[in-house]
């Protein structure tokens, strides 16, 4: 197995069996997660936790090259140059109830259902009220170097780019740090020129997005500080980065990521206020900012009190085809995270644009078989997103609209309309998105579709 794996070019995680030893099993790894569950009397392999959990607590987080033996009594590990390597044992700090459906249809219905909690617990033991500043333990030792930064770069891909454009926005408005966002499969075909005082952000739920993780690499060699905002713990990101802040939110089982991504954006918040306030918040400012995030767990539950209603609205589009998209500023990023989690798991055509985009092409799709999703809460673009309804209105297109709750006006111009509570304009996206997976939800449910596995995809995307 050795020798032959010195031959092995590429990617692999593997386990196997030779014949007649069956009381054996080699597992090998490079570049895909593998990790090893040390029950009593008994030793797993998995590429995820979730599916250690019922089994033991006990696990090792192989690392590339590794290659271990395993049998009943126990197992040894080695690397390809036959030596032996020795890894820290960890133990899993969730239970296996977070890896249940828990009386939900689905998982990703558990997880939409989780995000008060998602929000709570990125934020635990992470805010210092009466100075009004956040503390994230994980970036201490680069804190001073973090601030001295000129440049941030914030990596991702899917939904967790959305967490990082969502970033930019909100780290752009609070602080005075230059911010750009790249898709991690993009930045690596980019011709960067590092200066020495550049940061760079990677953003992953699985820790091994294999994009994400060659772009985390790349940002090393040049001599970046490389951090990490990871929910799976000892993952190949996490190791890989310089410092980072763990996301707390639980394992997410749902292909489509739901909690994962609000618990992201939570923590861009806390970075954002924690950078601010070295900067040009005030204290007072700064508890403002906490009053806002803190409030935020309470007003998605009351977003999640109107499920039926936005199935009843899911209901009445899931019949339509393709699905237009719009939010400026704020929402922008949060038009683009729904019309992703329709496409994940309907199979839906959706389509996400910056609303002020409209005129330079999307509007000529607008038709009565073209619906469009608004999001236009009550906030400094609302009049310009009243401008967008009412173009669309005017080339009969169907309208959705999530708006603020009292916005009573907005009933003149939507067929549908879902509130989310009022808050700070900064604070809206937290909100916003919860209908727009709600709504993907059930037209999913609606058309029949696999919800949690969608055809075609993965939880973690280990290729290139
Ligand atoms: C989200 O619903 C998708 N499953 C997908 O876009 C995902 O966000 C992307 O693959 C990145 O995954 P990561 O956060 O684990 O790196």
């Amino acid at each position: 197995m050795l020798a032959a794996l010195r031959e092995v070019r590429g990617t692999f995680g593997l386990g196997v069996v030779a014949k007649g030893k069956t009381e054996q099993i080699v597992v090998a790894r490079r570049g895909s997660p593998l990790i090893l569950g040390i029950g009593d009397g008994e030793v797993f392999a998995a590429s995820d936790v979730s599916a250690l959990v019922s089994h033991t607590k006990n696990v090792v987080y192989l690392q590339d090259d590794d290659v271990a033996v395993l049998t009943p009594k126990g197992y040894h590990l080695r690397n390809l140059e036959e030596s032996k390597v020795f890894r820290a044992p960890t133990t899993v700090d969730w239970d296996i109830s977070a890896a249940e459906k828990q009386g939900y249809a689905h998982f990703m219905l558990k997880e939409i259902h989780e995000q008060p909690d998602a929000v709570a617990n990125a934020m635990r033991g992470r805010i210092i009220e009466p100075e009004g500043i956040a503390k994230l333990g994980g970036l201490d030792a680069v804190l001073d170097r973090l601030a001295d930064m000129d440049r941030l770069i914030i990596i991702s891909c899917g939904t967790s780019y959305y967490a990082g454009l969502l970033g930019r926005y909100v780290l752009e408005t609070a602080t005075d740090y230059s911010v750009e966002v790249d898709l991690a499969s993009e930045f690596r075909y980019r011709k960067l020129n590092f200066r020495p005082k550049t940061a760079v952000l990677a953003i992953s739920q699985s820790g091994e997005t294999l994009d994400t993780l060659a772009a985390v690499q790349e940002a090393k060699r040049k001599g970046a500080l490389v951090l990490g905002i990871v929910n799976v713990v000892g993952s190949n990101i996490a190791r890989e980065t310089h410092a980072g802040v763990y996301n707390h939110a639980g394992p997410e089982i749902g292909v489509a990521s739901t909690k994962a991504f609000i618990s992201q954006l939570t923590i861009v918040y806390l970075l954002t206020l924690l950078l601010a306030r070295r900067q040009r918040m005030d204290v007072n400012e700064g508890r403002q900012f906490i009053r806002e995030l803190e409030a935020i767990p309470e007003k998605i539950q009351r977003i999640l009190a109107q499920a039926d209603q936005i199935h009843a609205v899911a209901k009445k589009y899931a019949q339509f085809s393709n699905f237009l998209y719009v939010g400026r500023k704020f929402n922008y990023p949060i038009a683009l995270e729904g019309a992703l989690k329709l496409k994940e798991i309907s199979y839906l055509h959706a389509e996400a644009y910056a609303a002020g985009e409209m005129k330079h092409g999307p509007i000529a799709l607008i038709d009565p078989n073209f619906p469009s999703m608004c999001l236009v809460p009550r906030d400094s673009s609302y009049e310009k997103m009243v401008s967008n309804i009412q173009e669309i209105r005017a080339r009969s297109g169907p309208v959705i609209c999530v708006a603020t709750e009292g916005d009573r006006d907005i009933y003149r111009m939507a067929d549908d309309v879902i509130h989310v509570p009022a808050s700070d304009e900064l604070f809206t996206p937290l909100l916003t998105v919860v209908p727009l997976q709600l709504f993907a939800y059930y037209v999913a449910l609606e058309r029949g579709c696999e919800i949690d596995q969608p055809r075609n995809l993965a939880k973690s995307v280990t290729v290139e």
